[in-house]
């Protein structure tokens, strides 16, 4: 095991930092800027007050470590505070290069975390250690503040640090205030800029609509700055997501290596930089600074989004088996509650129901098992009925000619029938066409003298405005407010293409990537917390907002609107690597036609759902969804609960396969699926106890298959890891899901 500390050491300046540098600076800008200088002094002595002895004392040593995970950092001379470059052996200079959180305008030339347009428009910033306060949360993380100041202004940057020690995870952000006279502008404002080595592997995932995750990419970071982005405000991803790896060993492995996986908990746009300069790859991630200038007033503290970073010593598979763990208790709701399987309308009806045809969807929605009906796009609208993409996004009253009784006898008919009943919304948008527009046109997002620029017909309502706030408040209550509604799917169907806003003030309108994303968490917020019991999805056109920024607030996500499962099976491989595959919606639709035995099989290993219409379903299909359904209420708690291990990855190859393993080690599930025609090899599940024994039974085999070989023997885990198991699959599009039972 890695065993590294993170500890702060002072120099001789330690002893009162604060006192020697403040002097010295003074001293030196004297002669350029007397009068700013002696101002700046003045507003230094008011925030501050006289400076105190160092809270290193007594023996200098900050130890914050992980179980496996430290990162270094040094006081240098003139109180600067410098990283070690992790998974490098510490160089005893302390360059400009590996400051700790870079500050632009003062002798730094790379990327920098931080540059502010001070009141006086002075464009620098120098950042002088102050002081650090350690303190345990109530669920025993450990929060480490690391005060920094500017010698020559009233600003105050405060590193901090929230470090979940078992599951070697720290969370990092920045938090900036300052006294100046008048607002300054922050150009750059990174949520986290550590320092690794120069031999860094990066792994990123690229993408568009119906194609998330779909494309992983391994590459060396050479030197250069490689920069990952989104420039799309409303949702962190259309195309580059939010969530990478980097790898100190080369090309990353499943079961071995030094691996990091970084996630920036934001859902507006953000920057990954990774500039390799001498001094090693830092990697810069935050709020992407482009056209975000932010004017932070005296007084006011700008809180950067969270970064999340995991480490593991052992290579992706326990990276993400800590990440899982950290997601169930802070990154989602509702984390150890097994999900239920959904059925959605949206394949089979798409726009076209009513309440006759929606009723008519449940008794077989019962009858093959479902426990939870999901009512898509289109209940809605009535002087410009939602029967399309065209119109009705904003008027959220049910349509009184499809629904004359609105939403509540529908979902009293679910519930009826034993079925839980849930409603699609989409609060931050309106379609011109729309009663909603018609009143007030001023609310959308849009550029003065610029055409508007609809995406699926569709503009996206200004949530910086108190009354648009207001309104998608009143909106959400009502719609899933309604008794018997206990679950919503909130969607976002587009971007922003012209970020203008006629509530900001014309000197403000860089604020709109900012203030849009924390006025839409503080609508999350209040939902989550309005609506306990009601569980909700986090869906924006198919896997755009899929971020642990607004997961918190959410039971789970929907990762693409490409349900084929060939390609689900990799993008779903994907998405594990950062989200507990429990909060990954996977419905079996007819996209691909692909036979409904393997369909199903790749929905049973993530959150289990149908998107079909059962009323046309041949019965042999129907048969094999209820032999799914019901099999997937017996292993959903090892599912979903357990523990995952990917076994063998499905890109480029023949076949996938995975297997979770409940917390006790008491039963598994391993998934093979067939992608193409290829031997018949047996699967080696991983995480078992070698001591028990465990007895193999395939969930619902596929129609005319003949059974394992296997099946009904026993085995110790120790035989099952080291022989494997010879699944019935062996064909394409096949797929074998098989229980380990002790
Ligand atoms: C988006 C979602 C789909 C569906 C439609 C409805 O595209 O990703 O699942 O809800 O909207 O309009």
């Amino acid at each position: 095991m890695n065993y590294m500390t993170f500890s702060l050491i002072p120099n001789p300046y330690d002893c009162q930092p604060n006192n020697r540098h403040f002097v010295y600076t003074l001293f030196m800008k004297f002669h350029r800027y007397l009068f700013l200088s002696i101002v700046a002094c003045l507003a230094c002595l008011s925030i501050y007050g006289a400076p105190s002895p160092d809270a290193l004392a007594p023996n200098g040593i900050l130890d914050l470590k992980t179980k496996s995970f430290s990162v270094g950092f040094q006081v240098g001379d003139g109180g600067r505070l410098y990283q070690h470059a992790v998974a490098a052996p510490v160089n005893p200079k302390l360059l400009r290069a590996s400051e700790a959180y870079p500050q632009a305008g003062d002798g730094y030339v790379w990327e920098p975390a931080i540059q502010i347009i001070h009141a006086d428009g002075n464009t620098s910033t120098d950042l002088i250690y102050q002081s650090v306060t350690r303190k345990k949360d109530e669920f025993g993380r450990e929060l480490v503040r690391i005060r920094l100041h500017d010698p020559a202004y009233p600003v105050e940057v405060a590193l901090c640090f929230r470090i979940d020690q078992a599951r070697d995870v720290i969370e990092e952000w920045t938090e900036i205030t300052h006294h100046e006279a008048a607002p300054i502008v922050l150009e750059h404002m990174a949520s986290s800029s550590l320092l690794l080595s120069t031999n860094v592997y990066l792994t990123h995932f690229f993408g568009d609509w119906a194609s998330e995750m779909l494309t992983p990419i391994t590459e060396p970071l050479t030197p250069g700055t490689k920069v990952l982005d989104s420039k799309i405000g409303v949702r962190a991803d259309q195309f580059n997501n939010p969530s990478f790896i980097l790898s100190m060993d080369g090309v990353p492995q499943e079961n071995s290596g030094r691996v990091l996986a970084g996630s920036l908990e934001w859902s507006g746009s953000f920057q990954f930089a990774f500039d390799n300069n001498a001094e090693g790859v830092r990697a810069l991630c935050g709020i992407n600074p482009f056209s975000s200038q932010y004017y932070l007033n005296p007084g006011e503290t700008f809180v950067t989004p969270k970064m999340l970073w995991v480490w593991s010593s052992n290579g992706l598979g326990e990276m993400s088996r800590k990440l899982h763990s950290w997601a169930r208790d802070y990154g989602m709701r509702d984390g150890y509650k097994t999900r239920q399987v959904l059925l959605n309308n949206w394949e089979a009806t798409g726009f076209d129901f009513d309440f006759n045809r929606v009723v008519g969807l449940y008794d077989p929605a019962k009858e093959i098992g479902a426990e939870l009906f999901l009512l898509d796009d289109g209940w809605f609208g009535n002087k410009y009925p939602r029967v399309n993409d065209h119109a009705g996004l904003g008027d959220w009253q049910p349509n009184l000619k499809r629904l004359p009784e609105g939403l509540p006898p529908l979902a009293a008919e679910a519930v009826k029938r034993g079925l839980r009943f849930g409603i699609w919304m989409e609060p931050e948008m309106v379609n011109p066409k729309s009663e909603l527009f018609d009143e007030h046109p001023d609310w959308v997002i849009a550029q003065p003298k610029r055409e508007l620029e609809l995406q699926r017909n569709q503009l996206i309502l200004d949530l910086t405005r108190p009354e648009v706030q207001a309104f998608e408040w009143q909106s959400i209550q009502n719609i899933i407010g309604i008794s018997n509604i206990t679950y919503a799917k909130w969607d976002c169907n587009r971007y922003i293409t012209q970020p203008g806003s006629t509530y900001l003030p014309p000197d403000r309108q860089s604020h709109l990537w900012i203030d849009y994303v924390n006025a839409l968490y503080a609508l999350m917020e209040k939902t989550a917390k309005t609506f306990p019991d009601t569980e909700l999805m986090l869906c924006s056109g198919g896997g755009g907002r899929v971020d642990y920024g607004a997961l918190k607030y959410f039971h789970e996500f929907w990762p693409s609107d490409y349900t084929d499962p060939v390609a689900r099976v990799p993008m779903q491989w994907d998405y594990s690597y950062f989200f507990p595959p429990m909060a990954m919606a996977s419905h079996v639709t007819h996209w691909g036609n692909r036979p409904m035995h393997f369909a199903c099989s790749v929905a049973m290993s993530a959150r289990f759902g149908m998107d079909l219409d059962l009323t046309k379903l041949p019965a042999e299909d129907k048969a094999v969804c209820a032999g799914a359904i019901s099999a997937y209420k017996r292993i959903r708690e090892v599912t979903q609960l357990g523990d995952l291990y990917r076994l063998e990855d499905p890109h480029g190859t023949f076949r996938g396969a995975l297997n979770y393993v409940s917390p006790d080690q008491t039963r598994a599930v391993v998934f093979v699926f067939q992608l193409n025609n290829g031997q018949n090899a047996v699967v080696r599940p991983e995480g078992l106890d070698p001591a028990k024994n465990y007895t193999i039974h395939e969930c619902n085999p596929a129609p005319g298959r003949a059974v394992m070989t296997q099946e009904g023997k026993t085995f110790t885990g120790e035989t099952l890891m080291r022989d494997g198991l010879l699944p019935s699959c062996s064909k394409a599009l096949e797929a074998s899901v098989v229980e380990l039972g002790s």
